[in-house]
């Protein structure tokens, strides 16, 4: 059966459809379902930020054409795993569920793949550089993610 993952940020501009472009580029489609979405609805319908376009482009992954979504309480049901990129989207995507079995789903990306804080930083006011680090702590975390679900 098909693994369903979720990548929740704010924004759903930035962080989460890297994390989306990245895992489904791991896997292929009869494996794994990816979808992204945002805890804030300032973006609804939005492209990706033209600057986790291009860091996705620079390593070969084209997230051009993904589309902006709020996350809803409704994703607990859809989805198998729910990845959020710091603390603060796990607090916001916990109080929408309904049961410790939707809770249950929801972990930080970076929950094992660092050791040290486990988010993903808010690279929305930096530079071009939050987009490389942010790009490369993604990727550490996704391979992870991949290995598991290969191995399942
Ligand atoms: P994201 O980044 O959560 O990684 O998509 C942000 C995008 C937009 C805003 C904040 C963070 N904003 O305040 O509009």
């Amino acid at each position: 059966m098909r693994t369903k993952v979720l990548m929740v940020c704010l924004g759903n501009i930035c962080r989460s459809p890297l994390a989306e472009g990245i895992l489904k580029s791991k896997l292929d489609k009869e494996t794994i379902q990816v979808d992204s979405a945002g805890t804030a609805s300032y973006h609804i319908g939005k492209k990706p930020d033209s600057r986790s376009i291009s860091i996705a482009k620079k390593y070969g992954i084209d997230i051009s054409q993904q589309r902006c979504r709020q996350f809803t309480a409704k994703d607990f049901d859809e989805y198998d795993l729910i990845y959020a990129m710091d603390r603060s989207n796990y607090e916001n995507i916990v109080a929408l569920a309904e049961n410790e079995n939707a809770i249950a789903k929801v972990n930080l990306l970076l929950h094992r793949s660092n050791a040290t804080n486990k988010e993903v930083p808010d690279p929305y006011y930096g530079g071009e550089d939050g987009f490389e680090e942010v790009f490369q702590l993604i990727n550490a975390a996704c391979n992870l993610i991949a290995q598991d679900i290969n191995h399942k």
